[in-house]
């Protein structure tokens, strides 16, 4: 194996695999919550949009089209409460742009890059892939005197569903500029607030329309079901987003034309948002009661498309008590050291198969 390959972590989703295969031998076959991929349909008018855009034969522009462009920074101005002028760029969906960001960024030896104590992996695969130093923590007062170069904040939280108030979100943004550093916040889930109204770090609240130093990274996989589109978008500092898009038009980094035509859709209609909240919604109140009738213990959890529960044990023990059942779950461990105890129960699934499930937890 390569350097850069084994510098890696295992691909976590490998080790489920034992799990997987005792909860697909259920009679009723497997539920599976363990990755949160979107189960219900494109809406129409995106997959118009893409069919209509088929007839591509020139290469698209790494910047997005004008169209699209207006589209992205009109969706952040409405939905983020972002007033100011801001720098915007499509990407391959967010996953490669939170692989990628620290080498865009210039991270290297001897930079450090603070991500979550508990949080999505990829933050962890960026850093070394970029040579760099990953320091998990949520309190920027315990990091002491590495040079930061990249501060990562998820809010709502991949796996925690925990959201960060405006307020913390100014402290993040005030001391990385004093130290020099970016913040990139993570904001896939933003849309999804259950009992919390996330809110995005370009909020004037949190920025007042100056996003020197921020960026905002957003994705239409789960808002508007386009994962297998891989439709993302990062926003911000236009000197910022500038440097990306540089180093992103010599790497071919450029998202497929009748995808750029699919996103505008997208991001013009909130009614299909609202239409998938309300599946998510309806699901999640199901499987909450059904978790807590079965002793899971749900902490967080107020937003975005996972319960983090605990049956207060080892995470693994409780994959496998789920597997017995013929529900997959995500352990934990996959988040980092500190959520040990911990398992993630994704909404990702039809309404018959959560139905399977709520009936095996609660009989
Ligand atoms: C926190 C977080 N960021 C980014 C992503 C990547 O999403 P995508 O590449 O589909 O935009 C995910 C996917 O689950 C995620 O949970």
């Amino acid at each position: 194996m390569s350097a850069r390959a084994s510098a890696l972590p295992d691909f976590p989703w490998d080790l489920l695999e034992p799990a997987k295969a005792k909860a697909g031998a259920h009679p009723d076959g497997i539920v599976d919550l363990s990755v949160g991929t979107p189960v219900d349909p494109v809406p129409a008018l995106i997959r118009r949009a893409l069919a209509d855009a088929s007839d591509a034969p020139g290469y698209p522009l790494t910047a997005g089209t004008p169209a699209l462009r207006a589209a992205i920074a009109g969706w952040l101005a409405r939905s983020c409460g972002a007033s100011g002028e801001l720098g915007v760029l499509p990407t391959i969906g967010s996953k490669e742009l939170v692989a990628w960001l620290p080498t865009l960024l210039g991270v290297g030896p001897g930079d450090t890059v603070v991500i979550p104590s508990v949080c999505y992996p990829t933050y962890e695969v960026g850093v070394l892939l970029a040579g760099g130093t990953v320091v998990r923590s949520d309190s920027l007062t315990a990091v002491g005197p590495a040079r930061v170069k990249l501060v990562w904040v998820n809010s709502p939280s991949n796996p925690t569903g925990r959201v960060l108030p405006a307020e913390h979100l100014r402290k993040v943004v005030d001391w990385a500029r004093e130290r020099g550093a970016v913040v990139a916040s993570d904001e896939c889930y933003l849309a999804l607030g259950w009992e919390t109204r996330p809110v995005s770090v370009l909020d004037d609240a949190v920025t007042g329309g100056d996003y020197t130093g921020v960026l905002a990274v957003h994705s239409l996989s789960k808002r508007s079901n386009l994962a297998g589109y891989r439709a993302g978008f990062v926003g911000g500092d236009p000197a910022l987003i500038g440097e990306l898009l540089a180093v992103r038009k010599h790497a071919g980094m450029i998202l497929p034309a009748p995808v750029q035509a699919a996103m505008i859709a997208a991001l013009g209609d909130e009614t299909h948002v609202d239409e998938q909240r309300e599946r998510y919604a309806a699901r999640r109140d199901t499987l909450r009661t059904a978790l807590v009738k079965a002793g899971f213990e749900i902490t967080h959890s107020e937003a975005g498309l996972y319960l983090w529960a605990t049956r207060g044990e080892e995470c693994w023990q409780t994959v496998d008590w789920l597997a017995e059942r013929g529900i997959l779950a995500a352990p934990g461990a996959f988040y980092g050291p500190a959520a040990a105890q911990q398992v993630r129960i994704a909404l990702t699934a039809t309404d018959e198969r959560v139905a399977a499930a709520v009936t095996r937890l609660t009989t």
